[in-house]
């Protein structure tokens, strides 16, 4: 099969290097030079909806899975089925419940999903009053942007005045544009996050082991949050708090969404918070897969995951078809100096080649030039090792990472390291 993969990050390195393993003919847009090794990459970037519809039908592609959620989110993958394109990735009408805070939590609500109370505000004259409502016993809340905010649209108050200040930032100052017309604020809950990714046709669900990031740029959880620093597979939710957010998250999403009328034939990423007792309660959906979730995912997977997807895409997924390679999988994420905020670039990266054994240097934030391959951006690779223990895997993908040379590089040493549940 011939498929097309949209993005240029760890997720569709990964994407890309399972699909390759058997043996599709792939091409890329707009790639990186860690995927140039397995796909043909095109310099199409993914924002330009129309030329990847365009490449779409030149390259006569069987399937497009489309990676990020903003092209997702500006209909790319109406775009591409409306050509006639079978398509990994829900409609814009779908993927809705993360381009819009307001929209999905109304779901949730609609729909009887277990989440967090919250209020939806448009004006600061409303917020006190609903901060005070919605705080709940722990006196926290949470105040998110409604829109797409590049990842720093949640704001993890520590009392009323500071969420004040994050939703009048939102509101008033315009700090994420229109994304911030509309705030949900929402009650904090305390717990152990996991997060659990299903493919979905829109009837049938592929639940995929649960895995766990570890957001926070330092070890110990502290410091500003990022897009992930690292994450296990499987995590430490075990089998009967997995079957329980399927049937009181999942499946309820599915029905919601037929209920609807809402196309969804993609992936459907649940982040989910699991309090101190055992109860998971979602804290959003994002409509693609995770990054850096998606890196110690592939590197367990075996069967044919073209196969699967395109199932999806065509509204006949098949189910029980992939299989787990028994080891855990840790990848712990190689960060340029300054991230999460100004990031530096342009630094060369060495070392790339020295990795051992089960060991898959995904690239994500890196650009060739001269030759040499050098960062571009915050996250910049997410070195992934197989181990028969999570701390043989933690040994090995850190025996790695202090291979690469990068000037100025983030690591965290804590990943996979925490024990109890929080
Ligand atoms: N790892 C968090 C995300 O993909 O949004």
């Amino acid at each position: 099969m011939k498929i097309l993969v949209v993005g240029s990050g760890g997720r569709e390195h990964a994407l890309v290097y399972r699909l390759a393993q058997s043996g599709h003919e792939l091409v890329c847009a707009p790639g990186n030079p860690g995927i140039e090794a397995l796909a043909r990459c095109v310099a199409v970037k993914v924002d330009e909806l129309d030329r990847i519809v365009d490449t779409a039908r030149a390259e006569a592609v069987d399937l497009v899975v489309v990676g990020p959620e903003a092209p997702l989110v500006a209909g790319l993958a109406d775009k591409l089925r409306a050509a006639g394109v079978p398509t990994f990735g829900p409609s814009a009408a779908g993927a809705q419940l993360e381009g819009s805070k307001a929209f999905s939590k109304e779901f949730f609500a609609r729909h009887r999903i277990p989440t967090a109370p919250f209020e939806v505000v448009t004006d600061m004259a409303a917020v006190d009053a609903v901060i005070e409502r919605v705080a709940g016993p722990a006196g926290r809340v949470v105040v998110k942007a409604d829109g797409l905010a590049a990842g720093k649209g949640v704001v993890v108050a520590r009392d009323a005045a500071e969420a004040r200040e994050a939703a009048r930032e939102m509101l008033e100052a315009k700090r994420f544009g229109d994304a911030g017309a509309r705030v949900v604020i929402e009650r904090f809950i305390t717990g152990r996050e996991v997060s659990v990714l299903a493919l979905t046709d829109g009837v049938r669900l592929e639940v995929l082991p649960a895995t766990e990031d570890h957001k926070t740029i330092f070890d110990g959880d502290t410091g500003p949050n990022t897009g992930g620093m690292g994450t296990v597979s499987p995590s430490w939710a075990g089998d009967a708090l997995v079957a329980r957010i399927r049937s009181e998250i999942l499946e309820p999403t599915i029905a919601g969404l037929a209920k609807d009328a809402i196309s969804y034939r993609g992936v459907l990423y649940a982040g989910v918070m699991v309090d101190d007792a055992g109860t998971p309660w979602l804290l959003e959906y994002n409509c693609r897969f995770g990054d850096p979730e998606t890196q110690p995912i592939m590197a367990r997977m075996k069967g044919d995951l073209g196969a699967v997807l395109l199932g999806a895409a065509k509204g006949e997924m098949p189910v029980g078809a992939l299989a787990w390679d028994a080891r855990v999988a840790v990848c712990v994420v190689v960060a340029a100096a300054g991230y999460p905020s100004t990031v530096r670039t342009g630094d060369p990266i060495g070392g790339l080649d020295a990795v051992g054994n089960d060991v898959v240097v995904f690239h994500a934030g890196t650009a060739r030039k001269d030759g040499q391959v050098v960062s571009a951006g915050g996250r910049v690779l997410g070195v992934t090792a197989l181990g028969i223990s999570v701390e043989q895997a933690r040994s090995k993908a850190y025996e790695a990472v202090d291979r690469i040379e990068l000037g100025g590089k983030q690591v965290r040493r804590d990943i996979g390291a925490r024990k109890a549940r929080a």
